[in-house]
């Protein structure tokens, strides 16, 4: 499997997961999606990503976003490890783990890299949009914890361009302004954008956060 690009339908599978059997697409729903798998079960920085994930799940709900994490071991493996995570990480994990052991996931969404390690998935991120299309991929090393405000950040820089027709400049954050994308033109930004605007070149127009009050 050659690796998945930006614009690519997300492969759909069944798999057993942790709340059981999913259709990935049928899972999905009109919902967004983040799919993301780490190298092992019982693993330190594996424990606090997973714990981080189930403390955002107001964050992932309140962007309509479903998430759903895997690795290679068991379900077993996974039921038991969620128990340590809930307790060192205080948190309930509430999204399901795909339990990959035949790698048929894995190898679909390109998650074992090699010549990093022969066995095991590296930290790969998928967001997945409602049209089933994939909108982000980023991939860590074993060694490297996710940030996961990052990763809302970028979801809210993905929505915004869905649903508001802006992108986001470099290190934006919630509240600051958005650039207009440019396949709209100058003479509708006043109808679109009734916040105000700034032509600074014709190709860099900005407005504050249209999504904002
Ligand atoms: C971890 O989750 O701590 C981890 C997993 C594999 C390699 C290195 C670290």
């Amino acid at each position: 499997m050659s690796a998945l690009r930006l614009g690519d339908e997300a492969p759909n599978f069944t798999a057993q997961t942790t709340e059981g059997e999913i259709n990935f697409h049928d899972w999905l729903g009109d919902s967004w999606g983040v799919l993301f798998s780490h190298p092992a079960d019982y693993t330190p920085v594996c424990t606090t990503e997973l714990g981080t994930v189930a403390k955002y799940t107001d964050a992932f709900n309140a962007r309509n976003v479903k998430v759903a994490a895997l690795s290679v071991d068991g379900l077993e493996s996974h039921h038991g490890w969620i128990k340590d995570i809930n307790e060192t990480q205080e948190t309930t994990v509430n999204f399901p783990i795909i339990a990959d052991e035949d790698r048929k996931v894995s190898e679909l969404y390109d998650m074992i890299h090699p010549n990093a390690d022969s066995q095991l998935t590296v930290r790969s991120v998928f967001v997945i949009g409602p049209d089933k299309k994939i909108k982000l991929t980023i991939t860590y090393p074993a060694s490297t914890g996710r940030n996961f405000d990052e990763l809302i950040r970028v979801i809210d820089s993905l929505q915004l361009t869905a649903y508001h027709k802006v992108a986001t400049p470099a290190n934006w954050n919630q509240g600051d302004d958005c650039v207009v994308v440019p396949s709209v033109a100058t003479e509708e930004i006043p109808n679109l954008f009734p916040k105000g605007h700034k032509v600074i070149k014709p190709y860099l127009r900005t407005t504050p956060q249209p999504n904002l009050n």
